[in-house]
């Protein structure tokens, strides 16, 4: 039987249902599709790991509908994280704290818990409707990339689960950002400096909440580094991840992919080349020049709006692997902003 459910009141009830009968449930989020099952339940947590083929040190994150019940499962502990929560949530952000300890331990065998509170109006009804912590990461196969349709989980988890709840494509197209506040170890007794500055945010996975915008929320007092080199503090980080069955390579220029490409005169290569709207319409002469019959152009978004290139990203991927696309040339982005956010996410597609 087909699990995709539409987003209605009856559908919430059943997921009530199944999530407390420890099944999993997947639904959308304005990032993209995550598995849910019931936090505080030691069997319901293991079936996500068991489904995703999730290394068992990786934690989850843990979804609620309402950032009032934030105290039940974490402690906030200082007023930078209590700004945070008070103006990014619900939002495109994970803020990890010391967890209380009824939350699985196989949800989360660290002493920090990620909470998130979505903004996707499908994910807040059915965690409304549910009224338990969900513990969801992303509905994928772990080493695959994120689902942004419910079709996508389908195709990774579909035949192992009960329930999909179809929300339609996620707006975002890319994980949450992941972040974490700590006091810096140095003695505050300095009346020159503010209160705020004797703490630092680290961003462990980078997206729509960046480095400027959370500086700007403190007007520069706190300082903000990206730590996503720190396998230490992400533990997701240190495992392949968006990867697709064929080789993926990024390229500067229209230049690039020629020399790139001249080695290559199979028919039987398959290749698709992500391409900016920008560099597509630069040089279509080069285009033509260069483009053999067995390559083929999809769009990439506008670099003068970078989430519509987040928007595509996964979804092209999951496409270039069901097609059996042999080799993928992404266009890079300036790493600014979000662009940081994609690139990362095209870096570790592409091995590095
Ligand atoms: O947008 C999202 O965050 C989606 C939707 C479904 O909410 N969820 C998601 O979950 O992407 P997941 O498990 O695929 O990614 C969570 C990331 C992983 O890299 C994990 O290692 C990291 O957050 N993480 C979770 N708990 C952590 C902790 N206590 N300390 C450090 N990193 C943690
Ligand atoms: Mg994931």
């Amino acid at each position: 039987m087909q699990p995709f459910y539409p987003p209605t009141p009856e559908t919430y009830q059943l997921a009530k249902k199944l999530i407390e009968n420890e099944e999993l449930v997947a639904f959308p989020t304005e990032t993209i599709y995550g598995l849910g099952a019931n936090a505080l339940s030691d069997v319901a947590v293991q079936k996500i790991f068991a489904v995703k083929g999730r290394p068992s040190d990786n934690p989850l994150i843990v979804h609620l509908g309402d950032k009032k019940r934030i105290d039940e499962y974490a402690r906030v502990e200082n007023a930078v994280q209590q700004k945070i929560i008070d103006t990014l949530m619900p939002g495109p952000l994970t803020l990890l704290l010391p967890k209380k300890e009824w939350i699985s331990k196989f949800a989360c065998g660290v002493p920090l818990v990620g909470i998130r509170i979505p903004s996707n109006h499908v994910a807040r009804d059915f965690l409304q409707a549910v009224q338990l912590p969900i513990a969801a990461p992303s509905a994928n196969i772990s080493w695959k990339p994120s689902p942004t349709t419910a079709q996508m989980v389908y195709d990774n988890v579909g035949d192992q689960i009960p329930m999909i709840i179809d929300g339609g494509e996620s707006e975002a197209g890319i994980e949450s950002s992941v972040i974490r506040v700590v006091e810096k170890e140095t003695n505050w007794t300095s009346a020159a400096q503010g209160w705020f500055e004797r703490f630092l945010i680290q961003i462990l996975r980078p997206w729509f909440v960046t480095k400027e915008d959370l500086e700007a929320l403190f007007d520069g007092q706190v300082e903000v580094v990206y730590t996503v080199k720190n396998p230490e503090l992400s533990p997701g980080m240190r495992y392949k991840h968006y990867s697709i069955s064929g080789e993926v390579r990024i390229f500067d220029s229209l230049s690039d992919i020629s020399l790139s490409s001249q080695s290559i005169h199979s028919p039987d290569i398959h290749i698709w080349i992500l391409l900016t709207q920008e560099l597509q319409e630069s040089n279509p002469d080069l285009i033509q020049h260069f483009v053999r019959d067995w390559m083929t152009i999809l769009p990439r978004g506008t670099t003068s709006n970078l989430a519509s290139c987040a928007h595509l990203l996964f979804d092209q991927y999951h496409s270039a692997e069901q097609a059996w696309i042999n080799l993928l040339f992404v266009e890079r982005l300036p790493e600014e902003w979000i662009g940081y956010a994609i690139m990362n996410r095209v870096k570790r597609s592409a091995g590095f």
